[in-house]
């Protein structure tokens, strides 16, 4: 006979075994436990446990000497647990009933007292959205680094010019600082649904109990307040059930993880060989072990992979909680590990970037040389013929010819004599060739939201003033 299959300890060794006449199977005790995973929430469950006792004593259901005895014992466990030593137990099943078996292990008869009005599904809904709130204000900060760092950058390479891209096709010339704006905006939009999620996971569902609220004369306003919740939540039904929250986290976290992999993915492309636009620094790479001249982009490449476990822990946690009947099911046990992977992930990857951007360097000439092929400024010809008065339309027809003019030359357009452009079009003269130029083109588009230095620059100064205000 296998381990697994003997029943284990007596069941009255279980918190719950009264109503057991045999002993949980070892392999479903085994099956049936999360403190493997869960005990990452012990400091959240004593945090939790003490509200809890705190509000019981002053509504006289623990005396004053209860609480004492209750909150010594548990900051004791606490101590226990950061150091390494607390005897965790797979027959206790979970984070709760290992520290509450063990505070009764070690102060008496008045632990048992500890659970009095609540139950684990108050309990560990409070834990999560107490671990989560502590994880959202980590990676907040975390993003306000990056976020630092990125605008500094930008701020930097306000005038730096390189070439702007649709379809991965040199398309218009940009600032440098421009593109990496772009980057921020989508991080500060990452950081308001992060924020916003904030709100929903800062309620406390303490008091709900198993399912139906609890008949001792709680203050849940109270433990709200104890445990820094903006409010108790409103149905205990609904408190014990919905991990909603937790999937709205998983939601912020795989977008966020979706525009760091875009992000990476042209650190990738620039550190190529073919662009060769960025140097990133030796100690964000490692080498090949074939092929000694091999210096990767491993930090980008792996933040660009992390995003497909991040998008599978938010699509885990919504088939989770699909079909759910009211109010708790042991499914949920398993919203635990996407969420703790998700956070950890997304944290790593912020810290990452926010490590790696500052570090950045961009190789100017190459991005001006790049610039400069392609015909970016063929927008700028046809907006210059416009304002010679020709339509748009024709204005484009001509400098399509001008460009296949200028592809059978080999040459680039403000590589072209006047003569040759005037064979496109009467209207062209000699101030063409300052639109000609990138600098020209970039300081042109000089309004809210372009890509000119001076706007670059203006952005970066309300970047910076939105950031200082979080
Ligand atoms: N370990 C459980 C979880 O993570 C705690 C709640 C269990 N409640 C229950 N009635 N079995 O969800």
């Amino acid at each position: 006979m296998s381990k697994d299959t003997n029943a284990s300890a007596n069941p009255a060794a279980k918190l719950w075994g009264g109503r057991f006449s045999e002993a949980t199977d070892a392999f479903v005790e085994r099956f049936t436990a999360s403190v493997s995973f869960d005990q990452r929430m012990a400091m959240e469950d004593i945090q939790g446990s003490l509200a809890h006792a705190e509000m019981l004593s002053e509504v006289g259901v623990l005396t004053a000497e209860e609480y004492e005895q209750i909150a010594g014992g548990l900051q004791d466990i606490a101590g226990e647990i950061e150091a390494g030593q607390f005897p965790w137990e797979v027959a206790l099943e979970d984070v709760h009933m290992n520290i509450e078996a063990r505070l009764t292990q070690r102060i008496g008869a008045t632990g048992k007292k500890l659970h009095t009005g609540r139950s684990r599904n108050d309990q560990v809904a409070t834990d999560i959205r107490l671990w989560l709130r502590g994880r959202i204000d980590l990676i907040g900060a975390e993003l306000t680094r990056l976020q630092t760092g990125l605008v500094d950058l930008a701020e930097r390479e306000a005038d730096t010019i390189m070439p702007g891209f649709t379809h991965l096709q040199s398309a218009q010339p940009v600032t440098f600082g421009h593109h990496l704006l772009a980057w921020n905006e989508m991080l500060t939009r990452d950081y308001e649904r992060l924020m916003d999620c904030r709100k929903r996971v800062n309620r406390s569902p303490l008091g709900a109990a198993a399912l139906a609220g609890t008949s001792y004369p709680i203050d849940r306003a109270r433990t709200a307040e104890l445990l820094g919740f903006d409010a108790p939540t409103e149905n205990s039904l609904d408190s014990v059930s919905d991990r909603d929250f937790a999937i709205e986290f998983c939601a912020f976290a795989a977008l966020l993880l979706t525009h760091l992999s875009r992000a990476s993915e042209e650190l990738v492309l620039w550190t190529s060989s073919q662009f060769d636009f960025i140097d990133l620094p030796d100690r964000f790479c490692t080498g090949s072990s074939i092929m000694p001249q091999k210096k990767n982009p491993d930090v980008p490449e792996l933040v660009r992979g992390k995003t497909g476990r991040v998008n599978g822990h938010l699509v885990s946690l919504l088939t989770l909680m699909k079909s759910q009947p009211l109010a708790y099911n042991k499914d949920n046990q398993e919203d635990k590990e996407p969420l703790f992977d998700a956070a950890d992930t997304a944290l790593d990857c912020l810290r990452a970037f926010a490590d790696m951007v500052p570090a950045l360097e961009a190789k100017k000439e190459n991005m001006l040389a790049a610039a400069a092929q392609g015909f970016s400024t063929a927008t700028d010809l046809a907006d210059y013929l416009v304002r010679k008065g020709v339509a748009f339309r024709d204005a484009h027809e001509i400098v399509g010819q001008s460009v296949s003019f200028a592809i059978e030359q080999g040459a680039d357009l403000a590589e072209l004599s006047l003569q040759q452009l005037q064979q496109f079009s009467a209207d062209i003269g000699e101030d063409v060739f300052e639109v000609l130029t990138l600098e020209g083109s970039v300081a042109a588009r000089d309004h809210i939201g372009g890509t000119a230095p001076a706007q670059v620059r203006a952005a970066c100064a309300r970047a910076k003033k939105l950031i200082a205000a979080r």
